[in-house]
């Protein structure tokens, strides 16, 4: 009875030492992780750049901006902007409402449609257009500007007519942090001062300084502005020119409306940016967020897309004063840009969150290049373009 159960034993002696043996590899297994969040299989590093610069020099923004920009010409109001515009019509503030105002250029079919396939547009007229044909040329030129061409960085000064380079700017962002220290004597002590986005300075002046030579603004700003009586538009005073980033196609009728509007009253242009440092400043931020996204999660950078909306996705209004500045200063200095947990969001207002059109982290990360070693910065060492001493000021 005994004997035949000796094979049995040691075999499960046998498995059971096996087991005990083997035991801290699996151990060792079980604590690693899983292997399906190991990263994509390493690339060395100069194929991963090569990556990141292919991607980064992919506009995603574009396919919607043409059909905007074809909407516009052919006459129509594009979809994008269509609950805007019903907006605009309730305010009876519209540019398009202006269209008895002299030289003012465009004009607007009113005709009712019923079939119109938008329902939440009927009964209302239909949103017909006849652009100007300079308004038209204007559209044209500016989307057919649109490409990557680094040589708009060393031309900005005779773009911007400058009769010289600037010696020195001042570059003044809206972070809360900039009430941490009451630097606005320094900032006005540069030769030029760029603001951002119509922040107030009344009350500010100790820590925001008080004048301003360049005023940017996002056309979403413009686009409220442009809805108010007379347009305005030039907080800092009518001599302040004002440089204009165009986020949607069809706020190049606002620009048109504002432009008129200030013309009677003397006041200085509003400018479209070149389109080209769009594509500049777009390449170089989408380069800095790819590789972010790339370090962080440890996924592909194809995947970049899926996280991100790459036909909302664009620069802040601070990184292209930033650059504009960068292009036609000798010296740059940077305030209020960056974040504390004891700051404020923006030191004029209480708006708490950022925006997640921009990836200011990956923003942050090229104005730490541009500052210690501009030479690595890819896409801006196309222009062949010595970058100016740049300062920030924490
Ligand atoms: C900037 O504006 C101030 C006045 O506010 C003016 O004195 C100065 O000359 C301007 N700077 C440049 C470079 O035009
Ligand atoms: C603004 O008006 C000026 C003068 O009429 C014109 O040269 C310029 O092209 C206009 N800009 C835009 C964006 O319409
Ligand atoms: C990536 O490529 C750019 C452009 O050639 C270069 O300036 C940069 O130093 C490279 N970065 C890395 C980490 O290799």
């Amino acid at each position: 009875m005994k004997r035949p159960l000796r094979g049995p034993f040691a075999a499960l002696l046998f498995l059971l030492l096996c087991g005990a043996l083997s035991f801290p590899s699996a151990l060792r297994r079980a604590l690693a992780p899983p292997p399906v969040l190991a990263p994509p299989p390493r690339l060395d590093p100069a194929r991963l750049n090569a990556t990141l610069l292919r991607l980064a020099a992919v506009d995603g923004s574009e396919p919607s901006l043409r059909r905007d920009v074809d909407d516009l010409l052919e006459g129509r109001l594009p979809a994008s902007s269509r609950a805007r515009a019903r907006a605009w019509r309730r305010d009876r503030l519209h540019p398009l409402h202006l269209r008895h105002h002299h030289q003012f250029p465009v004009h607007r079919r009113d005709h009712h449609d019923h079939h119109h396939p938008d329902p939440l547009l009927h009964p209302l007229p239909r949103d017909d257009l006849l652009l100007d044909p300079a308004l038209r040329r204007g559209l044209r030129a500016w989307h057919r500007l649109r490409r990557y061409d680094p040589s708009v960085l060393p031309s900005l000064p005779a773009t911007l007519s400058l009769p010289a380079r600037i010696p020195s700017c001042a570059v003044v962002g809206n972070s809360g942090i900039l009430l941490q220290h009451p630097r606005g004597p320094l900032i006005d002590s540069h030769h030029a001062v760029f603001r951002l986005n119509n922040a107030r300075v009344a009350g500010y002046a100790a820590h925001a300084g008080s004048k301003t030579n360049l005023s940017f603004i996002n056309s979403n700003i413009l686009h409220l502005c442009a809805r108010r009586p007379g347009c305005f538009c030039h907080p800092y005073g009518d001599a302040v020119p004002i440089l204009l980033y165009l986020c949607q196609a069809s706020h190049f009728l606002d620009v048109a409306a504002c432009n008129a509007s200030s013309h009677t009253a003397h006041a200085a242009p509003i400018s479209v940016t070149d389109p080209r440092l769009d594509v500049l400043c777009a390449r170089i931020v989408k380069y800095y967020s790819l590789r972010r996204f790339v370090a962080d999660t440890g996924r592909a950078a194809e995947e970049w897309n899926a996280a991100h909306d790459a036909a909302l996705f664009h620069y802040s209004s601070g990184m292209q004063a930033i650059m504009v500045a960068v292009g036609v200063c000798d010296r740059v200095s940077v305030f209020g840009f960056g974040k504390a947990a004891d700051a404020k969001h923006h030191y004029h207002s209480n708006q708490k969150n950022e925006l997640d059109l921009h990836d200011y982290e990956a923003e942050y990360a090229f104005y730490r290049d541009l500052a210690e070693r501009p030479q690595v910065v890819p896409f801006l060492k196309d222009t062949g373009f010595t970058v100016p001493p740049v300062v920030f000021y924490h």
